[in-house]
């Protein structure tokens, strides 16, 4: 089966086998199916690169629903199921009134996956709505629930990632969100710009989102119309020592403050400065408006894409002599 439609980047690799799973009892069933002894678990296929075609039994996690557990006064928490289209359920979210995820509108992928690399933007990461996931372990498919210490997030980083890694499928996830008196935060990169093009007097959580959507809209390419997985690489975390160096030879590069040790420096700039944005090779190319965001012209395969990736890395750390990583899944 092709496997273009199932990742945003579009490569067009194929899967052995694929199965589309629609709740637990299919899931587990699917994994006790022997005749199938490997399993490649698929979520919104927002965060990879596939690089050949999938010899395994491909399963891609299609668990719908949503359901409001409990509420008090001030908070709903509200369970997922998996499958939900993660923007959809935003959106959801802002007509019911429920505050927490707005910064994150228009992110693409799924709420199952959603945990496993803490998705984030505009100041605010899952972890801050997060209360717990529920996840199939594969060999004994048993159900686990993971509080949030468990999941031991960071930036783009979980449980999920380092000793969960390949051990798990996540099956829905608990928010705890507002009911009033939401948090707004709007002090990160353009919010404020934009929430004032908009002509807003008083921001509302719905604003805030409609802000991020045409914020991501004017720099952000549209998987739909050009392959992506968002940010490529992550944002090298230096300590003061790199920093002080790197801000003494480069005083006009932007930075965030992660703690009095560590520092954030935007990939997409040291990108940019390397000269590689908007430049495109065969069908791979660097996003115009956004460095950090490799994409795909139509026909590029994985292993192209990776290319030029691995030349990019090269190209940083010989200017800059900070280390950028992937922060897409690379399914080689
Ligand atoms: N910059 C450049 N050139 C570029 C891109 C960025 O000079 O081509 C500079 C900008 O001028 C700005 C700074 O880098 O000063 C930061 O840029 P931006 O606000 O666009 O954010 P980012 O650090 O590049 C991160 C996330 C995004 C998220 C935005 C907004 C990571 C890896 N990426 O990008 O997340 O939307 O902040 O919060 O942390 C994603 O993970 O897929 C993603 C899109």
């Amino acid at each position: 089966k092709s496997l273009t439609r199932y990742n945003t980047f579009g490569i067009k690799a194929k899967a052995r086998f694929f199965c589309e799973v629609h709740s637990i009892k299919d899931l587990r069933e699917v994994l006790r199916m022997e005749q199938y002894p490997k399993k490649f678990i698929l979520g919104g296929g927002s965060n990879m690169l596939l690089t050949k075609d999938i010899d395994a039994l491909v399963l891609y996690i299609n668990m719908k629903g949503k359901e409001v557990v409990s509420q008090n006064e001030t908070h709903v928490f509200l369970k997922v199921m998996a499958g939900e289209n993660w923007h959809e359920l935003v959106l959801w979210t802002m007509e019911q009134d429920y505050g927490g995820l707005e910064n994150m509108s228009l992110i693409p992928g799924n709420t199952g996956t959603a945990p496993i690399q803490n998705i984030g933007a505009y100041g605010v990461e899952l972890k801050d709505s997060f209360v717990g996931c529920d996840a199939m372990k594969l060999d004994t498919r048993e159900i686990y629930t993971f509080t949030k210490e468990d999941c031991q997030f960071g930036y783009r980083d979980s449980f999920f990632k380092n000793e969960g890694k390949g051990k798990y499928i996540v099956t829905s996830v608990t928010f705890k969100l507002t009911k009033k008196n939401h948090q707004l935060n709007t002090s990160y990169g353009d919010i404020e710009t934009q929430l004032q093009k908009n002509a807003v007097k008083e921001a509302t959580i719905q604003e805030v989102s409609k802000a991020v959507i045409a914020i991501r809209q004017s720099k952000l390419p549209d998987p739909s119309v050009l392959g992506n997985s968002g940010s490529f690489f992550k944002n090298p975390v230096v300590d003061k020592e790199v920093f002080k160096n790197f801000t003494g030879a480069h005083p006009d590069a932007p930075y965030y403050k992660v703690s009095d040790d560590l520092y954030k420096i935007p990939a997409g700039w040291l990108i940019e400065k390397c000269g590689f944005k908007g430049k495109r090779f065969g069908d791979a190319g660097v996003h115009k408006h956004q460095a950090l965001v490799l994409v795909n012209y139509g026909n590029a395969t994985g292993t192209e894409i990776l290319h030029l990736a691995q030349r990019i890395m090269k190209s940083v750390e010989e200017k800059f002599g900070i280390i950028i990583t992937p922060e897409v899944n690379i399914i080689d």
